[in-house]
């Protein structure tokens, strides 16, 4: 089955300066269960195509499926109900807010209502993600006390606790030293294999795009099948 089906993807950016064309003519297309790098230079576009793939932005042109739904379409509440239904977002920054705890932060995407499991199994969930990412001992410190890489762990663990089908992450081991990439790279993978949760990962970390299925390279705004 296919997951992810986009054709003819473009997005041009109208700033006071011009348009800046990003995206023009991408085609993607990743069956359920796979998992895929995505690597390029950085202002390559590589964050504009997460955005659009999680409909947190409207492409300029083509289509883009997800799991059969044409996500471009969507108004803004339900593309909302989408991501929280469907998706994980690790983000390039990670958007923790400042006021609540890591464990607050994390149960956040249960607040969105439509959460069926009882309060006391997700915070449970809530709690196994952030020990899996490593940080047990942080539960209730506020993100500014969180050194950056932990930062972006427990936005790693908050994008997991709705189980989603389709995980996009912007580099999720960017921050990171060799032991928390090896930590998150082991549960991404994990994730992959023993859920078959469909993977697109932006990683400049080359260990981890050649344990990932396939790896595609992001340049003049397509994709193409990089050598590894
Ligand atoms: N909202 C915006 N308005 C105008 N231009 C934008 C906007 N967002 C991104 N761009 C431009 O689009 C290009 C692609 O940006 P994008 O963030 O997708 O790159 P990237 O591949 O993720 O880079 P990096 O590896 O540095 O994260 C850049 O040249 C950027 O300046
Ligand atoms: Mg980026």
């Amino acid at each position: 089955m296919a997951m992810i089906e986009v054709a003819g993807l473009s997005k041009i950016y109208e700033t006071p300066g011009g348009a800046v064309r990003v995206l023009e003519g991408l085609e993607l297309a990743v069956a359920a269960g796979e998992a895929v790098a995505i690597v390029g230079p950085s202002g390559s576009g590589k964050t504009t195509l997460l955005n659009l793939l999680g409909a947190l932005d409207r492409p300029s042109g083509g289509t883009i499926r997800i799991a059969g739904e044409d996500i471009g379409g969507l108004s803004a509440a339900a593309a909302a109900r989408f991501r929280n239904r469907a998706l994980g977002l690790v983000f390039q920054h990670h958007h923790l807010l400042p006021q609540l705890t890591v464990l607050e932060n994390v149960l956040l995407p249960r607040l969105a209502g439509g959460w069926e499991e009882p309060a006391v199994a997700t915070t449970q969930r809530a709690r196994d993600l952030l020990g899996k990412v490593g940080l047990d001992h942080r539960l209730n410190h506020l993100p500014w006390q969180l050194s950056g890489g932990e930062m972006l762990r427990a936005g790693v663990a908050r994008a997991l606790l709705n189980r989603p089908r389709l995980l996009l992450a912007d580099e999720p081991t960017g921050l990171l030293d060799q032991a928390a990439t090896a930590q998150v790279a082991e549960l991404l993978l994990q994730l992959n294999r023993d859920e078959g949760v469909t993977m697109i990962v932006v990683t400049h970390n080359t260990a981890l795009a050649r344990q990932l299925g396939r790896t595609l390279e992001l340049a003049h705004g397509k994709l193409r099948e990089a050598a590894r």
